[in-house]
C-alpha cells in the first residue's frame, strides 16, 4: 500500500481503501461535517460510520460537500442491535441511506452479534440480519456485506448457513490486543479484518515502548500504530477530529516498520482499550 487510495480487494472483487476515517464518538452536526471533508482534503476517500454513532448525517453532508465523485469513496455503515430480524434490518437499512443520502452504500455490517439466549436463539438472530443483508447484496444496494465484533464462535455458524459470505469483519485491533484467534480464521476464510480503535481509543499514545519505536522512525505513536495494522494486513480505522491530527494520521506510507519491531509490537501485553467483549456487553 503506497497510498490511502490504494485498495484491499475483497473475496468479492470489490476494492476497498487500505485506510479508513473512522467517526465513532464523533458528535453529530458540523463537527462530524468538517472532519470528514477534512480527511476527504487529506487524501482519505473512505469513511466509516454507524447507525449508532448518530453521525450518518453529517457524514452523508460531509461526503456532499466535498465534490468527490461518489464512485471514489467507499462509504460504510453499521446495523445497531435494536433492529435484529429480517424486516427491522431492511427498513433499518432504508433510514441510514435516508440520513447518509445515499444511492447505495459500499459496505453495510452487523455491528454486534446476537449472543442471549441459547445458540439455536442467537444463531437465528444473526441469520435473519443476515438474510436481508443478502437480499440488499443481491439487489444491488450494498456492494459488500460483512459483521463487526464477531469472534470464531459466532461467525463460523454464520458461514456454514450464509449463502454470501461476510467479506469484511471489523473488530477491535491495536497493539497489545490482536485478537489473534479470530483474526487467523478470518484470513484463514478470505475475510478482511478492519481494526476499529486502532489507538486504543488513544490510551496507546502514551506507551513509552510504543514511542521508543515510533522515534526510531521519526513518527509519531499513532502513526505507528496505524503502520502497523497495514503491516499485519488489517484495515485500520482511526479517528480523530483534530485537523492536524487527521493530517498526521494520513502520513503513513513513507516509512516501513522493520520485523524485530514489528514483532516486538505484536507480542506486546494488554495495555489498554475498549473493555469491550461481543458476548458480555451491555447492549
Ligand atoms: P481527537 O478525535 O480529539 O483528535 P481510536 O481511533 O483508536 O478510537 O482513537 C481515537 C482517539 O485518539 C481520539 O480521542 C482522538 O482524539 C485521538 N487521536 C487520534 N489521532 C491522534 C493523534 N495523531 N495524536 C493524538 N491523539 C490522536
Amino acid at each position: 500500500m503506497k497510498s490511502l487510495k490504494d485498495n484491499y480487494i475483497l473475496s468479492n472483487g470489490v476494492g476497498i481503501p487500505c485506510v479508513g476515517f473512522g467517526t465513532w464518538q464523533t458528535p453529530e452536526g458540523e463537527i462530524t461535517v468538517n472532519s470528514v471533508l477534512k480527511a476527504l482534503e487529506v487524501g482519505y476517500r473512505h469513511v466509516d460510520t454507524a447507525a449508532a454513532y448518530r453521525n450518518e448525517k453529517g457524514v452523508g453532508e460531509g461526503v456532499k460537500q466535498s465534490g468527490i465523485p461518489r464512485e471514489e469513496l467507499f462509504i460504510t455503515s453499521k446495523l445497531w442491535n435494536s433492529e435484529r430480524g429480517y424486516d427491522t434490518t431492511l427498513r433499518a437499512f432504508e433510514n441510514t441511506m435516508k440520513l447518509l443520502n445515499l444511492d447505495y452504500l459500499d459496505l453495510y455490517l452487523i455491528h454486534w452479534p446476537a449472543v442471549k439466549g441459547s445458540p439455536d436463539e442467537w444463531q437465528k438472530l444473526n441469520l435473519d440480519m443476515w438474510r436481508a443483508f443478502e437480499y440488499l447484496y443481491e439487489t444491488k444496494r450494498v456492494r459488500a456485506i460483512g459483521v463487526s465484533n464477531f469472534l470464531t464462535h459466532h461467525l463460523a455458524p454464520l458461514m456454514k448457513a450464509a449463502d454470501v459470505k461476510p467479506m469484511v469483519n471489523q473488530i477491535e485491533f491495536h497493539p497489545g490486543f490482536m485478537q489473534k484467534e479470530t483474526a487467523d480464521y478470518c484470513k484463514a476464510e478470505n475475510i478482511l479484518v478492519e481494526a476499529w480503535s486502532p489507538l486504543g481509543t488513544g490510551r496507546l499514545l502514551s506507551n513509552p515502548e510504543l514511542a521508543a519505536i515510533a522515534n526510531k522512525y521519526d513518527k509519531s505513536v499513532a502513526q505507528l500504530c496505524i503502520r502497523w495494522c497495514l503491516q499485519n494486513g488489517t484495515l485500520p480505522l482511526p479517528k480523530s477530529v483534530t485537523p492536524a491530527r487527521i493530517e498526521e494520521n494520513a502520513k503513513i506510507f513513507d516509512f516501513e516498520i522493520k520485523p524485530e519491531d514489528m514483532r516486538t509490537i505484536d507480542s506486546m501485553p494488554y495495555i489498554g482499550g475498549s473493555g469491550l467483549n461481543p458476548d458480555t456487553v451491555p447492549f
